[in-house]
């Protein structure tokens, strides 16, 4: 079967990242014995096309995407744009018009990839961040100047929504996911000692769907607590479930745990499949490094993977994972894990051990 999949590089390192993974993933077509091809439409959506029409995508650009089997982002953000304009134009207006309710964020140590983690002698870091990636902080609700009393007087609101449908839903698909684990268990975080409507919300909700998987563990946990947690005692988490901004603080952690930044991969899924979901590594769009050839982009590539799972091709998904940690423990390190491997060693190393 041919799958149509949307490339969106988008800004700064995005370009060298979603280069390298669509390298492994049409090797990975060829060799396929004809069991999938890739057909690739590429979209040159992002801060340059801001700077020539003002807007990150066109005003049709989620119906230009809407029929695609999958897309594959890379980055979104550079100095040019104001971060807000470029993020909410582009990333989030594509999660959340397309209602990809739930951001999937494994976090793993790599073969041959000292992570902080390791010097201390912990043993294990295998877990899965569950984000909520349509409402809780990140709503868009709120506004700016709205004391109306004029400069040095302006007040800011930025409210957080949580609705009881919404936290159930990627309550359940959280459950669902640690079914499916060695370690079945989920924790849920939270700042509802000090935020009491929306996060109180999330925790009666949590408590009771947790009643209805006695055969997974459960536990809660504040957010300030988990981030001391995740780097004191890793060992005894499997998914954690989380809001948008919690989730998205913490698996910027988790990643620098298992290594960095560059590592981590990530899914954001329509569960119900009447959207097309984007699969995207966790970074930014790193400025600071961007154009010198040198990103990890073992993120990206391992979002690939994830791409081909959603697809429905577990097989081809489990090549790449291992060749990604063959290449790791062979020592195809770049500059952000203390190597010298440039994005295209890298990738030319991983189709070695395809
Ligand atoms: P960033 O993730 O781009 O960079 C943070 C640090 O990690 C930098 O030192 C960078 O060099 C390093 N890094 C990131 N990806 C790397 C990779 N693949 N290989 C090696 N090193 C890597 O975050 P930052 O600097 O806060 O934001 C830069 C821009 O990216 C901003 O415009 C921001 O809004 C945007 N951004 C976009 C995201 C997305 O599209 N999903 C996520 C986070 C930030
Ligand atoms: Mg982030």
């Amino acid at each position: 079967r041919t799958f149509h999949i949307a490339a969106i590089p988008a800004d700064g390192v995005g370009h060298e990242v979603v280069d390298a993974g669509r390298t492994v993933l049409d090797a990975l077509a060829s060799d396929s014995g004809g069991e999938f091809a890739l057909e690739w439409t590429e979209f040159d959506w992002g801060s340059d096309y801001y700077s020539r029409t003002g807007r990150m995508m066109p005003e049709d650009g989620l119906e230009q995407l809407q029929d695609f089997d999958a897309l594959y982002f890379g980055a979104v953000g550079w100095p040019s744009v104001p971060d807000h304009t470029s993020l909410w134009g582009l990333r989030l207006a594509i999660c959340q018009g397309f209602d990809q309710w739930a951001n999937v964020r494994p976090v793993q140590f790599h073969p041959g990839v000292l992570s902080p983690l390791r010097k201390a002698d912990q043993t294990d870091l295998d877990w899965v961040v569950v984000r909520e990636n349509s409402e809780g902080e990140y709503s868009g609700l709120g506004g700016r100047n709205l004391s109306g009393r004029g400069p040095g007087n302006e007040v800011a609101v930025q409210s957080s929504l949580f609705t009881e449908k919404g936290c159930e839903r990627i309550m359940r698909f959280a459950f669902d996911l640690a079914r499916k684990r060695d370690h079945p268990k989920v924790t849920s975080v939270t700042k509802s000692n000090a935020q009491q409507h929306g996060m109180v919300l999330w925790d009666e909700v949590f408590e009771r769907v947790a009643a209805d998987y006695p055969d997974v563990d459960s536990d809660r946990c504040l957010v300030d607590a988990m981030a001391a947690r995740f780097v004191l005692h890793p060992e005894d988490l499997s998914v954690v479930v989380a809001s948008n901004l919690h989730a998205d603080i913490l698996s910027d952690l988790g990643s620098a745990l298992a290594g960095s930044l560059g590592l981590a991969s990530s899914a954001n899924l329509n569960p119900e499949r009447r959207t097309p979901s984007m699969f995207e590594p966790v970074h930014g769009s790193a400025p600071d490094i961007a154009g010198h050839g040198i990103a990890n982009p073992i993120g990206a590539i391992g979002s690939a993977a994830l791409m081909l799972s959603h697809l429905g091709l577990p097989a081809p998904a489990a090549r790449v994972e291992r060749a990604l940690g063959a290449a790791t423990a062979a020592g195809a390190l770049p500059p952000d894990l203390g190597g010298t491997a440039t994005t295209k060693q890298i990738t030319a190393t991983v189709l070695d051990h395809l």
